[in-house]
C-alpha cells in the first residue's frame, strides 16, 4: 500500500539562459537548453493526499480553493502519476508560497517540483532524479529545474526520457545573490504556457534559437569559472533576446513595465561604472538583479533608495526538491 499522503519543499528557480518555445508544445520538450539558479529563500511546500472518500481533486493555494483552471491543470498532472502508480484515488492538494504567485517569480516551477515530488511519493512511485524532473517538467517546463539543486542544466533532449534536467554545481559553488526589484506584484495576463505556443510566431524566434546554444556554453563556462563578466554577458543578452521574441510574436507580449526598463538601464550604467550586477527578466515585470555577495547589500540600497523601488528581495542558490514530514493543513 503506498504512504497516500506526502509533503514536499521546492524553490523557484531563475533562468539565467532562458527556455521560450517548445518543440513539442503536449510533452513541454523545449525547443533550446536552458541554465538556471534554485533561490533558496523562496518556497513552495505542498502536501497531496489521495483519498478514497473524494470524488474530485480539491486544490488549494495560500489558503483559496482554486478555479477550475487550475485545479483542471493540477489534476491532468495528478493523472500523469496516478497512470503511472496505477492508482485510482483522487487527492487534496494543499500548497503554500512564501512569494507573490504568477509575478515573474517562476512560481509555477516550484509549484510543479513540489506536486510532483509529493504527489510521486504519496502514489509509492519510485522515480530516478531523472525521471522525477522528467515528470516534474510534463506539469511546467521549468520546473523540471526545481527538481536539482544548486546550479542546473536542462538538455532540451529529444523525447519525454531524455528531456530533464541535472546540476551542474551545487549551490555553495558561487556566493551569488539575486536581489529582485518587485515592480508590480500583480499577475500576468497571458502565462508562459501560452507564451510559449505564440514564440514560433516571431520572425526572430529562428535567431533566438540559432544563437542559444552558443550563449548556453559561455554561460556554463562562465558559471562553471565563477566569471561574472563573461556570466552577465551571457545572461542580459539571453533576456534581452527572449523579450525580443516574445514582443514580436503574434500577438505581441509585452511584460515589461516602464519601471523594468528603468532598473535594466539603471543595472547597465551601474556596472560600467564598476559595480558588479547584472540583470535578467521573465515572463513578468519584475527585474532579478544578479550580484556577487560583497555587491548585493549595495544594489538592495540603490535599488530602494535611488529607484524607488518598494518592495526587494533577496535569495541565494538553493537545494533541490525535498521531502518533509511537515505537512500543510
Ligand atoms: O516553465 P514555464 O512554462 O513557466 O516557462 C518559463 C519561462 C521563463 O520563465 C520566461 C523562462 C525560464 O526558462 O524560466
Amino acid at each position: 500500500m503506498p504512504p497516500l499522503r506526502a509533503t514536499a519543499i521546492a524553490h523557484p528557480n531563475i533562468a539565467l539562459i532562458k527556455y521560450w518555445g517548445n518543440r513539442d508544445d503536449a510533452l513541454r520538450l523545449p525547443a533550446a537548453g536552458s541554465l538556471s539558479v534554485n533561490l533558496a529563500e523562496l518556497e513552495t511546500v505542498t502536501t497531496v493526499e489521495f483519498d478514497a472518500a473524494l470524488t474530485d481533486d480539491m486544490v488549494t493555494v495560500d489558503g483559496s480553493a482554486q478555479a477550475d483552471a487550475v485545479c483542471q491543470r493540477v489534476s491532468a498532472h495528478l493523472d500523469l502519476v496516478r497512470n503511472q502508480a496505477g492508482l485510482k484515488l483522487r487527492a487534496r492538494v494543499c500548497s503554500r508560497n512564501n512569494f507573490p504567485m504568477s509575478a515573474g517569480l517562476a512560481s509555477s516551477a516550484s509549484a510543479f517540483a513540489a506536486l510532483t515530488l509529493a504527489g510521486a511519493q504519496a502514489a509509492g512511485l519510485s522515480l530516478t532524479p531523472q525521471a522525477l524532473s522528467a515528470l516534474a517538467r510534463r506539469g511546467s517546463g521549468s520546473a523540471c529545474r526545481s527538481i536539482p539543486g544548486g546550479f542546473v542544466e536542462w538538455e532540451a533532449g529529444s523525447e519525454d526520457r531524455d528531456s530533464f534536467a541535472f546540476s551542474i554545481a551545487p549551490p555553495q559553488h558561487w556566493a551569488l545573490v539575486d536581489v529582485i526589484a518587485l515592480v508590480s506584484r500583480s499577475p500576468k495576463a497571458v502565462g508562459s504556457a501560452e507564451g510559449h505556443t505564440l514564440a514560433r510566431t516571431s520572425p526572430l524566434h529562428a535567431a533566438y534559437l540559432a544563437s542559444a546554444p552558443g550563449r548556453l556554453q559561455r554561460c556554463r563556462a562562465a558559471l562553471l569559472n565563477r566569471d561574472f563578466a563573461l556570466l552577465a554577458d551571457a545572461v542580459e543578452a539571453d533576456s534581452n533576446l527572449m523579450h525580443a521574441v516574445m514582443m514580436t510574436s503574434a500577438p505581441p507580449l509585452f511584460y515589461w513595465e516602464p519601471d523594468t526598463l528603468r532598473v535594466m538601464k539603471a543595472v547597465r550604467a551601474w556596472r560600467e561604472a564598476g559595480l558588479a550586477v547584472c540583470y535578467t527578466v521573465d515572463a513578468g515585470p519584475n527585474v532579478h538583479c544578479l550580484c556577487p555577495t560583497g555587491a548585493a547589500a549595495e544594489v538592495a540600497r540603490r535599488l530602494s533608495a535611488d529607484l524607488g523601488v518598494s518592495q526587494v528581495l533577496t535569495a541565494t542558490p538553493g537545494g533541490g526538491a525535498r521531502l518533509t514530514d511537515t505537512p500543510i493543513d
